[in-house]
């Protein structure tokens, strides 16, 4: 921020000014987000918080700084997603890279996460638990997990190498490359089919492709293979169940985020698998069923 002292006859603007004008410009892609992305784009901007936007809101902006948010917010008016224009997201508490190189992490899936945790063996009862983190794409859900138990070893997966390469650049910021080892390849076919992991975990693409209810923004901006699954919806899963049940450890947990109407699909599938026990279901906070977790036993 400045005078602006290249610019001295351009009328500049205060950041309570620019904060108004954004957000009447982002109401025709954010709706009644749009003061939120404009707190958003501006916080990016001036490194800070919406209390220290409204705190500094006499305050001039210079040209540059002007110029860098009318970037930033024709970016946006494309429908491209706020966290892909911003280039980060926050997710359990850290700090991600985020392009459309892999699909933005999502809130429902930080209880994915938070289920996980629990269902982690004791620090107390099992040295270095291993987890298995399919289909990975930013990293998300293996580095969280790896920054809440410093114990475990994580091994993230993912079919697609632009997925892998970001969850490599955040891994490598984050600083858990020791930790969380990242494997191209589809499904658990890269293992050996022998028990070694204590939990297996995925976000896996569970939608049917034409789905009437995917936001248009998703269909045009995010990757494909991170979102659509097949005709069912559920192909990805079930190859998961069938290969997870000879690589967890008798005990070990599987963990998995769903769609909203296969409850019924995937409780009629574990029945019929005498590998797994307690399957049970959890709704997210918009009370939609969306979390799988069941057992294997034998
Ligand atoms: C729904 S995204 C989840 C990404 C990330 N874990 C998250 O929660 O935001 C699904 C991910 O699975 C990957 N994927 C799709 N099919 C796969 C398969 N058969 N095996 C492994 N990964 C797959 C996609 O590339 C994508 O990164």
């Amino acid at each position: 921020m400045g005078d602006s002292p290249d610019f001295p006859h351009l009328p500049v603007m205060t950041i309570g000014e620019l904060r108004c004008e954004t957000a009447a410009r982002l109401r025709a892609v954010a709706g009644d987000l749009a003061a939120f992305e404009a707190d958003r784009l501006l916080g990016h901007l001036m490194k800070c918080g919406p209390t220290e936007l409204t705190l500094r809101a006499a305050l001039s902006v210079t040209v540059s700084e002007e110029d860098q948010l009318a970037r930033l917010i024709a970016n946006r008016l494309t429908g491209r997603p706020l966290a892909y224009v911003l280039g980060h997201v926050e997710f359990y508490g850290l700090d991600l890279l985020c392009d459309s190189r892999a699909l933005i992490p999502r809130p429902e899936t930080e209880e994915l996460v938070a289920v996980s945790l629990d269902r982690l063996p004791d620090p107390a009862s099992v040295i270095r638990p291993l987890i298995v983190d399919v289909g990975t794409g930013s990293g998300n859900i293996a580095l969280a997990i790896a920054q809440q138990r410093p114990d475990v070893r994580v091994i993230a997966t993912d079919i697609d190498h632009g997925a892998l390469s970001l969850a490599g650049e955040n891994r490598r910021r984050l600083g858990f490359s020791g930790r969380v080892t990242l494997l191209a390849g589809r499904s658990l076919a890269m293992f050996r089919p022998a028990p070694f992991a204590d939990l297996i975990v995925s976000n896996p693409p569970y939608v049917v492709p034409g789905d009437p209810n995917i936001d248009r923004s998703v269909i045009d901006f995010e990757p494909h293979v991170a979102v659509f699954a097949g005709p069912s919806g559920l192909e990805i899963l079930f190859e998961l169940l069938a290969e997870a049940q000879t690589l967890l450890k008798p005990g070990g947990w599987f963990v998995s985020e769903m769609g909203y109407d296969q409850g019924n699909n995937i409780r009629d599938f574990l029945l019929t698998r005498p590998a797994w026990a307690e399957p049970v279901i959890y709704r997210d906070l918009a009370c939609i069923e969306r979390i799988l977790t069941v057992q294997r036993v034998c």
